[in-house]
């Protein structure tokens, strides 16, 4: 039983349950492969095509008129124009790789743009957080909520840091070491999907990043909503967070806070 009513939300569960099932038995399998292996990336690579290959199955065998945007298989359209499924059947590829059990299967379901459902599962935590527009956000069958925390000097930031010879580094300093100044502690782990889950669960209270891409974002978009958070991109704007690839969340006084420190990080290129 989940804890909201929905055709949707079930088609979307069995989906992240089934390709979960199947990512946890290939990350067993890589425990013992992938020191022997000459491309540990072609493992992980084929295990996260398989794990696409189930939601894909699973929810054009539902839905067969929904578009399907996924990161393995790339965009899909569908004749029925208003909707649109959003995915990313590993998200945290690198703790996979690396035998870390932080990654996650993420299904998002957008109507005109604006996601209404969203599924993010751990497989091996077995944690599925769920979301529907207007009903909530969810753990297993616990109802979650963003954190209430006011003060910076007690709360922890979630990040994501440019990847080797990607982004840029400069700024990500500055940014750093603007939120270190001001907040408790920082914490990297890996899979934007999760981090925006933990948002929502109130274990994380501020996050942000650059870089992304739609599937990394949508269905975190909606949980922390649901969660009663604020989800913008870093110009403070809630509409162009997919269009722009970046996201700050939080309670409504952790992103504020957390949007002005970035914000005064990136002008202060031009002052040094
Ligand atoms: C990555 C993770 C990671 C983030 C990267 C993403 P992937 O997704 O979400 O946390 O920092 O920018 O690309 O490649 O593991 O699906
Ligand atoms: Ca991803
Ligand atoms: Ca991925």
């Amino acid at each position: 039983m989940i804890p909201i009513e929905s055709d949707t939300l079930n088609i979307m569960i069995r989906a992240a349950a089934r390709a979960g099932h199947s990512l946890v038995h290939d990350f067993a399998q890589a425990e013992s492969l992938l020191v022997s292996l000459k491309n540990p990336r072609d493992f992980v690579t084929a295990a996260d095509r398989r794990a696409e290959e189930i939601v894909y199955d699973e929810l054009t065998k539902a839905r067969p008129n929904y578009g399907f945007l996924g990161e393995e298989v790339g965009w899909h359209p569908g004749t029925d124009e208003a909707h649109r499924w959003i995915v990313d059947p590993l998200d945290g590829t690198t703790n996979f790789l690396h035998q870390i059990t932080h990654f996650a299967v993420a299904i998002s379901l957008e109507q005109n743009g604006v996601p209404v459902a969203a599924v993010v599962y751990n497989p091996v935590h077995d944690e599925m957080f769920i979301a529907e527009r207007g009903k909530g956000a969810f753990v297993n069958d616990k109802r979650i909520f963003v954190n209430k925390r006011t003060l910076l000097a007690e709360a922890i930031v979630a990040c994501g840091l440019p990847h080797r010879g990607r982004g840029d580094l400069g700024l990500a300093r500055r940014e750093i070491a603007a939120v270190q100044e001001h907040f408790a502690g920082l914490r990297r782990f890996g899979s934007a999907a999760l981090d925006l889950a933990w948002i929502a669960a109130g274990r994380f209270d501020a996050y942000w990043q650059r870089n992304l891409s739609p599937w990394d974002l949508s269905a975190g978009i909606l949980l922390v909503s649901e969660a009663g958070g604020i989800v913008t991109d870093l110009t403070g704007n809630q509409d162009t967070i997919l269009k722009r690839g970046e996201i700050v969340a939080g309670n409504e006084v952790m992103h504020r806070e957390l949007l002005k420190l970035l914000e005064e990080a990136s002008q202060s290129r031009y002052s040094e």
